[in-house]
């Protein structure tokens, strides 16, 4: 006989989500101001908003200050992260959210589809998958404006979508202050959290190869060396490789240091950095791990048609034995490891605070003055990187 649990209800889901959410809110204090100040000022009113982001306790903050400020929200998560005791509180609060954890990719689909219907006129993008979506129901003229979380949704906005979003899109990745505070140290904290989380293996003494040294590689490679590890960097840029040598790492190809890294974390937005090549020459027992947005860094295709035995040991760990007697652990299937395995707590409630800070006010620009922004993809505006800069320090007692 199997026995297994009974799923919670929804109003049990509904009130795990609300008593994570609440220690949450109570540590984004930059958010917390900006909810009493939209209270007053309701910047929102008469705006509907259609977000896909990941649904988490921190995104359900961001959607609290929003609707504090008058919007109407319409949401749903991105592919494979969302939070169902979020989802089920959020709800309960009279959002219109949809999605769950184990939608597939049709229904993800399905969902972003769904938050399009609504309607809405300003967008909170991750990826771009909402602007791709407008642009294709040829409904780009009802927009507003709207905010892009990540990198790779610039890119998009920049490259295949150029010339067809007649609406300001902010892109919140293009901020200096979110490039300081959330890429470079946040990740570099949550990814040398993630590692130890999911292998508990020790960092002191351990060799690291961190591959890209961008804001996040650069705190990937700190904080492993804070903690003592032995870290190399490989670098394509001949400037930041420079910075990375200066900065006292070795700096070397990734096929050189094959056989001298014991973890190899990729850090670099890119495809196919760790690949066939690299996996003929690999020391045995190497552990590969990615913290960039998509799963594509380390080629697990090729890795997986390469191996001779695939065994899962943990929820995020698995042991590709390779021809020859070798084998590699393949952390997290090659996703985002610091929102994988048991209890992921990706980046730090303060970076998030300042990350959805950035959110807020941009959104509130585009609100209240998208006439003084100019079409398509573009930095956040510096007065508001500036702005949030000052309230951050306030509110870490740095500026006494
Ligand atoms: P970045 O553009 O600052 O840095 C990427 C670096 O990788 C660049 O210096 C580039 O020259 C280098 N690079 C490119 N191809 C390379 C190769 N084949 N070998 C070695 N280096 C190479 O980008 P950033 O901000 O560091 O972001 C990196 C990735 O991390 C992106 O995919 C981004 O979306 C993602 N990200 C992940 C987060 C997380 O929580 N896991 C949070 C923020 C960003």
């Amino acid at each position: 006989m199997t026995l297994t649990a009974p799923e919670p209800s929804s109003a049990e889901l509904a009130a795990r989500g609300a008593a994570r959410i609440a220690w949450i809110r109570s540590r984004m204090p930059l958010l917390a101001a900006a909810r009493t100040e939209f209270a007053r000022t309701r910047p929102f009113a008469g705006h509907r908003i259609g977000m896909s982001l990941h649904l988490e306790p921190k995104t359900a903050v961001l959607l609290e200050t929003l609707e504090a400020g008058g919007a109407e929200i319409v949401a749903t998560g991105n592919h494979g992260s969302t939070q169902d005791d979020v989802v089920a509180h959020l709800r309960g609060a009279g959002m219109t959210v949809h999605g769950r954890r184990d939608d597939t990719l049709d229904e993800h689909h399905a969902n972003l589809a769904k938050v399009l219907d609504a309607t809405p006129d300003i967008l909170l993008d991750n990826g771009a998958d909402l602007a791709a979506g407008i642009v294709a129901r040829g409904a780009a003229a009802r927009i507003l404006g709207g905010t892009e979380e990540t990198t790779s949704g610039g890119d998009r906005l920049r490259g295949e979508l150029a010339g067809r979003i007649p609406f300001p899109v902010v892109v919140i990745n293009d901020s200096l202050l979110k490039a300081i505070g959330e890429n470079k140290h946040a990740v570099g904290q949550s990814v040398v959290e993630s590692f130890m989380r999911l292998t508990n293996l020790m960092v002191p003494g351990r060799r690291f190869v961190v591959a890209g040294y961008g804001w996040c590689g650069r705190g990937v490679a700190h904080y492993l060396r804070q903690l003592g590890g032995k870290v190399a960097v490989v670098e394509v840029d001949e400037l930041k490789a420079f910075e990375a040598a200066l900065d006292g790492f070795r700096v070397a190809p990734m096929l050189d240091l094959a056989d001298w890294g014991e973890v190899f974390i990729t850090a670099t937005g890119r495809p196919g950095v760790l690949g066939a090549e690299f996996f003929a020459r690999v020391a045995d027992g190497a552990v590969l791990a990615n913290c960039g947005h998509f799963p594509w860094e380390i080629d697990v295709p090729a890795l997986m048609a390469g191996a001779a035995e695939v065994t899962r040991l943990d929820e995020a760990i698995e042991r590709v034995a390779l021809p020859g007697g070798r084998h590699v652990v393949l952390l997290a299937g090659g996703r985002m490891m610091n929102l994988a395995g048991r209890e992921p707590k990706g980046n730090s409630l303060e970076s998030m605070d300042l990350g959805f800070l950035l959110q807020s006010l941009s959104l509130e620009r585009v609100a209240t003055a998208a006439g003084s922004l100019p079409a398509g993809a573009q930095p956040v505006p510096d007065d508001i990187d500036r702005e949030i800069a000052r309230r951050m320090l306030r509110a870490m007692g740095a500026d006494r």
